[in-house]
């Protein structure tokens, strides 16, 4: 992301036009991104910043649009706007706490008050067990020694900056990358030496960040994919025909090239591709990345629903917030170490964690 903005400042514009500019980063990296937008504004060029992160936007925003379903809702200060009825309800759809009348963000985080009763420690006989794990991109080492457990029925969360490790230790676990040293072990399947396709068949998909859905297939095409490993085949295309009802937003689209599909709706692909593998356990990395509050809200809903239905998930999110809201346990991940863990109750509590991760 830094780099595509410095490429386009080195271009030396009169207008910028920044399209989520801040997507997948923490807060105290959004304000650094915060800063940079005003001094380049400072410094006299014209910004047009699109997000739906209400913090930077009102940070930064002399002026505010509100669009929605391509229809212009509001129009002005950003005091004004975020109080407005209609922005509150596009805002925040069916979600909106009662009485809600500003855009959580545009004053302060919201911090939710529902969190989980507090789960037991790592589980003795983890479903997904990693110890003293080290991975290496040539010379650049990006996980040191990490050990973690992940309990059948649990949701781990694993939350930590940018390059932090986090995408390295779940493409390590599906069997992407290998290590160089430790172990991982996912049942009596050894994850450090085991083929992908293998992995996938005992029970263990990936939803990898940035969906990597297939942009000229179709929705339902790239369902298909998801069942590859699989040989009910009949059984399979029921499935999908089922999900496609599930998630009536891919059920509307399902002969669209995914590439068509705006960013949260080729989340959903994603997730439910990932579904069509019959995970036990599923690793989800990066969900909410770049979706409005409502999608990140169905995002969310749908991590759930998986959960009751008995799939073990390992989640890793920049959203810290809601991350911990869902999570029995987690993992704070730091250039490569786990800093810090505990139930997603006392991480959110946690002053460390609310500093770097929560904006407070
Ligand atoms: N293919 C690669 N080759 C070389 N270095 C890499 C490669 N992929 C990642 N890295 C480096 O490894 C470190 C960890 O990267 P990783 O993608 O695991 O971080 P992350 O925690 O997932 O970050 P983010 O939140 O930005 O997705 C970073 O320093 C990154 O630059
Ligand atoms: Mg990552």
């Amino acid at each position: 992301r830094r780099l595509e903005v410095a490429r386009a400042l080195a271009l030396k514009p009169k207008l910028l036009i920044l399209d989520e500019p801040a997507a997948g980063m923490n807060p105290a990296e959004k304000d650094r991104v915060r800063e940079l937008i005003q001094q380049l504004n400072a410094d006299g060029l014209t910004v047009l910043l699109i997000d739906h992160d209400m913090r930077l936007v009102m940070g930064v925003c002399q002026r505010i649009v509100v669009l929605n379903f391509g229809r212009k809702i509001a129009d002005g200060a950003p005091g004004t706007v975020s109080n407005d009825p209609a922005v509150v309800t596009a805002y925040l759809g069916t979600h909106a706490p009662k009485g809600a009348t500003h855009v959580p963000g545009s004053e302060e985080m919201d911090i939710a008050a529902t969190p989980k009763p507090a789960a037991s420690a790592e589980p003795a006989s983890p479903l997904l067990d990693v110890r003293d794990l080290e991975v290496s991109y040539g010379a650049i080492k990006a996980v040191r020694g990490v050990s973690f457990g992940v309990g059948k029925g649990e949701i781990v969360a694993l939350i930590g900056a940018n390059g932090a490790g986090k995408s390295t230790i779940l493409n390590t676990l599906s069997g992407v990358l290998r290590p160089h040293a430790g172990t991982a072990r996912f049942g009596d399947l050894d994850l450090t030496t085991a083929a992908p396709d293998k992995i996938v068949r005992a029970g263990l998909a990936q939803v990898p960040e940035g969906r990597e859905i297939l942009a000229r297939l179709t929705v339902r095409e790239n369902m298909e994919l998801g069942a590859w490993a699989r040989r009910d085949r009949a059984r399979a295309h029921r499935e999908i025909d089922d999900l496609m009802k599930q998630f009536p937003i891919l059920g509307q689209r399902h002969n669209l090239p995914a590439g068509q599909l705006s960013g949260g709706e080729q989340q959903i692909l994603a997730i439910a591709r990932g579904l069509l593998a019959h995970p036990r356990l599923l690793l989800l990395d990066e969900p909410s990345l770049g979706l409005a509050p409502q999608m990140v809200d169905t995002v969310f809903e749908v991590i759930q629903r998986i959960h009751n239905e008995g799939v073990t998930i390992l989640l890793v999110e920049q959203n810290a917030l809601r991350a911990l809201e869902i999570a029995d346990r987690a993992y704070v991940v730091e250039t490569g170490r786990i800093l810090l863990s505990g139930t997603g109750a006392t991480l959110r509590r946690n002053p460390e964690v609310q500093k770097a991760y929560l904006g407070g």
